[in-house]
């Protein structure tokens, strides 16, 4: 059973105009738990829409989507809030209440997971500080745990998104532009480690990338939308420079230079991937 499954999903935004066409349209994809996917694409082609119609922050407009084994928009309130819950969308700027501390920042990403009460005391008496700290280090931030976080800059901000995604426990990360906001070596680090978390885990991995070198060093797995559709979804081996190129014609200034130097992700599939959990290596 496929972890997420899209069959011909259309999504669109509550604010969009009526003859606006959907933000995502027709997109069939089927990601097998454990996977790691990069989502890739120029500007306005609809990755975070992807993320947030899987997320079921937004409903399908038409098509089918089927998470864990269920149809979440069939499920009752409480049971989508509970399957909600054992994923974590994290946005490319993480929503970080002035004033908090980062270790209560980072817990945060633990609520959907505790009941009421529980969140609550955290707020006061931060919860397992040990494991906000322990994620903090693999972003090397752990000398920022009590910093407050609007005192951090951004790309430490994005980094203590990207912490809170490690400590969620969530089975399905959906992660939304996480390198947006940080220096080369930074992001190279920042994607390993979200990479290996995943794999430590088993959870299964969705990450948008404006870097398609980023994507095709580290994913072995390459989906591209291009206008709100699929415009192809490969093993890396098999996406090369004119594919990129197709992909983003006319928007020549979001593909970087280096995209052509980059080192593709080599393992070639094996002939049963589709049955096996692909990670980032
Ligand atoms: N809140 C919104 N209301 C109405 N339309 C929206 C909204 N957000 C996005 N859209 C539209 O949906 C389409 C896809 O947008 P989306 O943000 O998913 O693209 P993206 O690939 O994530 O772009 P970027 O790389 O710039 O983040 C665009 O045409 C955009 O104008
Ligand atoms: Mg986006």
């Amino acid at each position: 059973m496929a972890h997420l499954e899209l069959a011909a999903l259309s999504v669109r935004h509550p604010a969009a105009r009526a003859a606006a066409a959907a933000a995502i349209e027709g997109v069939d994809l089927r990601i097998e738990r454990g996977e790691s996917v990069a989502v890739i694409g120029p500007s306005g082609a609809g990755k975070t829409t992807l993320l947030h119609g899987i997320a079921c922050a937004l409903p399908p407009a038409a098509g089918a989507l089927r998470l864990m084994g269920v149809v979440p928009w069939s499920l009752p309130r409480r049971e989508l809030q509970r399957l909600r819950g054992r994923m974590f969308l994290a946005p490319q700027v993480p929503p970080l209440p002035p004033r908090q501390r980062v270790v209560t920042a980072v817990l945060a990403g633990r609520l959907a997971r505790w009941g009421l009460g529980r969140s609550l005391r955290s707020l006061f008496y931060p919860a397992d500080i040990a494991a906000a700290q322990r994620a903090l280090e693999r972003f090397d931030m752990a000398d920022k745990l009590f910093e407050r976080v609007d005192r951090l800059s951004g790309g430490e901000r994005q980094r203590v998104g990207l912490a809170r995604a490690l400590v969620s426990g969530a089975e399905l990360l959906l992660i939304d532009e996480p390198l947006s906001a940080l220096d080369p070596t930074r992001a190279a680090q920042a994607i390993r480690t979200l990479c290996d978390a995943a794999r430590e885990s088993g959870a299964t991995l969705v990450a948008t990338l404006h870097q398609v070198e980023v994507a095709r060093a580290h994913f072995p797995r390459i989906v591209a939308l291009r206008g709100g559709r699929l415009a192809f979804d490969r093993p890396t081996a098999q996406v090369d420079d004119a594919m990129l190129r197709e992909l983003y014609a006319d928007h020549e200034d979001e593909l970087t230079s280096d995209f052509e130097g980059a080192a593709p992700f080599v393992d070639a599939l094996p002939s049963d991937a589709i049955e096996r959990p692909v990670t980032c290596r």
